[in-house]
């Protein structure tokens, strides 16, 4: 596949939770509208389930999500053991209610 692309909108333990697993356009095919189409297709499957929906934002898409109704609720950092010797990078807990 020329574009590689990955959504999966996981439900989690707990009935009416679908969390965005991962979102990811190839950066050859970066601004052309495809992570749109793809989050645009999960809200409104949201919306017509009438569910909140739950995200992790990394730093670059910090500002990407809140275009879609997502709103930052927690931020938090993250160390891993296997890099101890780099910064903590910050993550963006983010909560999109339905709409409609
Ligand atoms: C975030 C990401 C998925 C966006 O993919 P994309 O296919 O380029 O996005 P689109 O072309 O659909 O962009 C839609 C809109 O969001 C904007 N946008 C795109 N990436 C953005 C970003 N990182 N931050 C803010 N706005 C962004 C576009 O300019 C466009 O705005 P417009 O409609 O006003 O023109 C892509 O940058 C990416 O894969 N990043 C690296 C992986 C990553 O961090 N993923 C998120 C994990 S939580």
């Amino acid at each position: 596949m020329l574009v590689r692309l990955a959504l999966s909108m996981k439900y989690g333990e707990r009935a009416n939770r679908p969390v965005l697993k991962i979102l990811y356009t190839n950066p050859e095919y970066q601004h052309r509208g495809v992570a749109a189409a793809l989050l645009d297709w999960g809200c409104r499957k949201a919306d017509q389930l009438g569910l909140t929906t739950y995200l992790e934002s990394s730093p670059v898409a910090r500002d990407f999500y809140p275009k879609f109704g997502f709103i930052e609720t927690k931020t938090y950092s993250l160390t891993w053991d296997r890099w101890s010797d780099r910064p903590p990078v910050q993550w963006f807990q983010m909560v999109r209610k339905p709409e409609g």
